[in-house]
């Protein structure tokens, strides 16, 4: 149950304090949005639960120490003092976004639970934002280190620290590698006799990051590299399906993508052909992307190598 306000509760006028009064004081009597006669629509409630963060509270010993770092290190603007119902000294800053950090000071601050990280507050970044905040790290000698160094893609970048109140802060960069199309560049790779794949089977070239599959439909010749961002998957034989170790997408072995992630693309394809041996060709020089799986997009082994998709 919630307690009816006090005239200490920081309100700034008298009436503020007397409507204050006037509100329910237990949160199952709180008034239902709807009262002044809108009727959801069925487009409303299809809408997401949350929009986004609105502020973040944290506890500190010094608000003007710590104002200044997370104005300094982290690049937020200090939007003013006592802005907020509490009666506490208090600074709220703003990030690019719009979501406001709220410094407020007390004097038993607890930052986090002993012996865990579980509890930490996550931020993203630009590229040019991440190596600004590299440099104040240095500057001010933060002692940061990476938790997730073996879960990090191509582009991803990633940093752990604690402010001085001993808050752990996690700050989150994607830059433009981790969607840049990666190509082998060791030309035309000779996978040896089509007559040696049996339909199903599917072999790693490992020094090229390419996948060569045998279908019924005929052979494809899939990119490592996850259309998520850029992480190497891996081919998981006993679930018969791609995996990325990064963010957990899976793709068939037609390279459609089947989970881990909202909506990606299906793994990029080089062009295969074959030569007058007969031997599989992959050709590495250029990489195709797709959306999903098409059957012309596999190669019989009559066909000449002749480029990306023919
Ligand atoms: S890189 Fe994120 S799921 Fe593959």
């Amino acid at each position: 149950m919630e307690t009816a306000p006090t005239k200490d509760a920081g309100f700034r006028t008298k009436r503020q304090m007397e409507k204050a009064k006037e509100l329910p004081s237990a949160s199952d009597a709180l008034p239902k949005y709807g009262g002044h006669g809108y009727v959801p629509t069925a487009e409303d409630d299809e809408e997401p639960f949350v929009e986004r963060i609105s502020h973040l509270v944290l506890g500190v010993t010094d608000v003007d120490r710590a104002e200044h770092w997370y104005n300094d290190v982290m690049g937020m603007d200090v939007l003013g003092r006592g802005l907020m119902a509490d009666t506490r000294p208090h600074s709220v800053m703003r990030m690019n976004s719009g979501c406001l950090l709220v410094l407020v000071e007390g004097k038993d601050i607890v930052p986090r639970r002993p012996g865990t990280n579980a509890v930490h507050h996550a931020f993203n970044m630009t590229p040019n934002q991440y190596r600004r905040l590299q440099e104040k790290i240095e500057e001010y000698k933060i002692d940061a280190w990476v938790d997730r160094a073996q879960f990090l893609a191509q582009g991803e970048y990633n940093l752990n620290f604690r402010d001085p109140d001993d808050h752990a802060l996690e700050v989150c960069c994607d830059t433009p590698e981790a969607s840049e199309l990666i190509l082998p560049n060791v030309g035309i790779l000779d996978c040896g006799p089509a007559s040696q794949y049996n339909v199903g089977d599917v072999k790693l070239l490992k020094d090229a990051d390419v996948y060569l599959i045998r279908l019924k439909e005929g052979f494809l010749a899939m990119s490592r590299w996850c259309t998520h961002m850029n992480g190497r998957i891996i081919w998981n034989r006993e679930h018969w399906r791609f995996q990325c170790p990064y963010h957990h997408a899976t793709f068939d072995r037609r390279g459609n993508h089947t989970g881990g992630q909202p909506d990606l693309d299906a793994l990029r394809l080089y062009s295969v052909g074959f030569g007058p041996d007969g031997h599989v060709l992959i050709d590495t020089s250029q990489v195709t992307q797709r959306a999903c799986f098409e059957p012309d997009q596999c190669v019989q082994p009559d066909r000449a190598l002749v480029g990306a998709g023919a």
